[in-house]
This record gives structure tokens, C-alpha cells and sequence, in this order.
């Protein structure tokens, strides 16, 4: 198993990029659709059944598949042998920032049932600041990989 894991190294890297930038725009354009849901669309608005519905597409068929397809192929290259670093931290730094994106998308999906349901309570604000969290999550994991500090 760990042989052909080896052999299919180089692919399941590309693979889990693809997957990985995928991922990233949804979890970036999701909260800005919910600032303008909240600033542009008013419950009961016609506006406001449009977005509802780009956000249930982007979730569903978007952001949905590529966080699956990020943990299979990441998993499977931490299975590859010689690849990760072990006794090193940023293994485990990494682990603690894609946890708390995956965490982040599952809160995202809840804010989109809320929507759904016209029960959303949250500011335009709120919308904003959340916006930043896995931009700075996706900062620190590329350092840890990348740039390896320790
Ligand atoms: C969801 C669970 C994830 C797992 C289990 C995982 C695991 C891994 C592993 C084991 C590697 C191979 C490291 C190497 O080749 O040196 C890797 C590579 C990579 N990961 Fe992830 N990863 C995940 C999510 C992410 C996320 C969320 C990002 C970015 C925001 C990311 C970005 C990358 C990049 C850019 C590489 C290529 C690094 C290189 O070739 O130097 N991964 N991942």
C-alpha cells in the first residue's frame, strides 16, 4: 500500500493542490456573499432568494467535494513514507490550522442553514471579520510547509 502511495506521490500532490486552491475560494467567497446577503438583501427580497441559492451551489458542489478531496489526498500523502517530517512541529502546527478550517467550513454551513431558514442574526460586520480567519489560517499553514521554521 505504502508503495504505491510512493508511486503515486507527485500526483496526489497536484491533486490535493488543485483540491486545496478550490477549497480556498469557497471558504473566502462564502462569508463575503453573506456580508452582501445581509447589506443588499432584505428578508423576503427577491435579492435575497438569489443568494440564497448561489450560496447552496457554492457550498454544495464546490466547497463541499474540495474539502473531502483535500483531507483523502493530504491524508494520503501523510501516509507516504519519507514524506513528512515527524519529529519536527510543523506537522502538527499544520494539523492545528486545517482542524480549524474544517471547523470553520462546518460553522459557514451552519450560517448558510440560518439564511436558508431567514434566521440569520449576525452582522454585516461579523461576515467581515470572519472573512479573514482562514485567510490567516491559510498563511500559517503554507509558512509551515513551505518555509519550514521549525
Ligand atoms: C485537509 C487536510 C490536509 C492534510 C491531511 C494535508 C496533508 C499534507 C501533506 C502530508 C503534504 C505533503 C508534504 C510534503 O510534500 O512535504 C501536503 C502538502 C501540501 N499541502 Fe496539505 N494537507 C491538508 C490541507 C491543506 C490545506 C488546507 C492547505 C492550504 C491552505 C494545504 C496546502 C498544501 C501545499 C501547498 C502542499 C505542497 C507543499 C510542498 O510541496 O512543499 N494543505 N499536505
Amino acid at each position: 500500500m505504502t508503495d504505491i502511495l510512493a508511486d503515486f506521490y507527485l500526483w496526489n500532490k497536484t491533486l490535493h493542490i488543485i483540491s486545496v486552491i478550490s477549497w480556498m475560494a469557497g471558504l473566502l467567497y462564502l462569508p463575503r456573499l453573506f456580508v452582501n446577503h445581509v447589506e443588499h438583501a432584505p428578508v423576503g427580497s427577491e435579492t435575497s432568494e438569489v443568494f440564497k441559492g448561489m450560496e447552496y451551489r457554492l457550498l454544495r458542489y464546490i466547497m463541499n467535494p474540495a474539502m473531502i478531496a483535500t483531507w483523502i489526498f493530504g491524508l494520503c500523502l501523510a501516509f507516504t513514507p519519507g514524506i513528512v517530517d515527524w519529529s519536527a512541529w510543523y506537522p502538527y502546527v499544520k494539523t492545528a490550522m486545517i482542524l480549524g478550517m474544517t471547523v470553520f467550513h462546518m460553522w459557514l454551513s451552519k450560517c448558510r442553514k440560518k439564511f436558508d431558514r431567514d434566521e440569520n442574526s449576525r452582522s454585516a460586520k461579523a461576515y467581515r471579520i470572519a472573512n479573514e480567519i482562514p485567510t490567516v489560517m491559510m498563511i500559517v499553514i503554507v509558512i509551515m510547509i513551505v518555509g519550514r521554521p521549525f
